[in-house]
């Protein structure tokens, strides 16, 4: 059965997501880019690098390692700014609820995620004693959809992945968590997720009852 649940964080356990994508927009606003809702859809689970790759595609310009690297900053202070006020009340609806419920079974937890911000953002939030492990974009060499974050959460925690659930909102980390060979719950669009073993249209709707059955019967 069930040994470990290894957890997204942006637009999992709290609404970071959204920030994501206000400060994307706001460094494409500048650089007169179109960026909506439905393309931002493609940065969601990538890395910082990679995303403002994809933006800068759509500008028909080129752009120096520095000028990247100056962009890069310039989204990440816009992010900064946004997280600043982060507080244990932005934590998502049903999420404490749910890791508690998790713990209690004697389930162990992680996070997976490809933010650099991951460590600040879980101590606003106040979850540090909830998760048993943490990897963040810092001690992984290849980002999501890529296993390895997931693999090595696992690893950490001792588990075996076939054993391991992941909750992801973001297409590339569905991916990742199905190429570590674990179960995955989608948190949002079931097209966009249609990958996982369980979607699920918010965090409220996860339950650890029909979490067993779900995985049950994928085995
Ligand atoms: C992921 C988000 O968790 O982290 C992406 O889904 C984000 O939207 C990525 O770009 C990198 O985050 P950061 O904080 O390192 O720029
Ligand atoms: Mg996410």
């Amino acid at each position: 059965s069930i040994k470990a649940v290894i957890f997204d964080l942006d637009g999992v356990i709290t609404d970071t997501a959204e920030y994501h994508f206000l400060a994307w927009k706001k460094l494409a606003d500048d650089l007169d880019v179109p960026f909506d809702r439905e393309f931002n859809e493609k940065l969601k689970g990538i890395g910082r690098m990679e995303s403002l790759e994809l933006i800068l595609e759509k500008s028909g310009k080129t752009f120096s390692v520095e000028e990247k690297e100056r962009l890069a900053s310039r989204k990440n202070e816009h992010y900064r700014t946004l997280i600043q006020r982060i507080t244990p009340d932005d934590l998502l609806p049903g999420i404490r609820g749910f890791i508690k419920e998790i713990k209690k079974e004697g389930i162990v937890t992680g996070l997976a995620s490809a933010s650099k911000n991951a460590p600040f953002v879980i101590k606003r939030l106040k979850i540090e004693d909830l998760l048993d492990t943490v990897v963040d974009a810092t001690k992984v060499e290849k980002g999501k959809p890529d296993p390895e974050i997931f693999l090595t959460a696992t690893k950490q925690l001792g588990v075996e992945p076939a054993k391991c659930v992941g909750v992801e909102d973001a297409k590339a980390g569905v991916q990742a968590i199905k190429r570590a060979g674990m179960f995955a719950v989608g948190i949002g669009d079931q097209n966009t997720l249609s990958e996982a073993d369980w979607i699920v249209s918010a965090p409220a709707e996860l339950s650890l009852h029909e979490l067993y059955q779900r995985y049950q019967n994928s085995n």
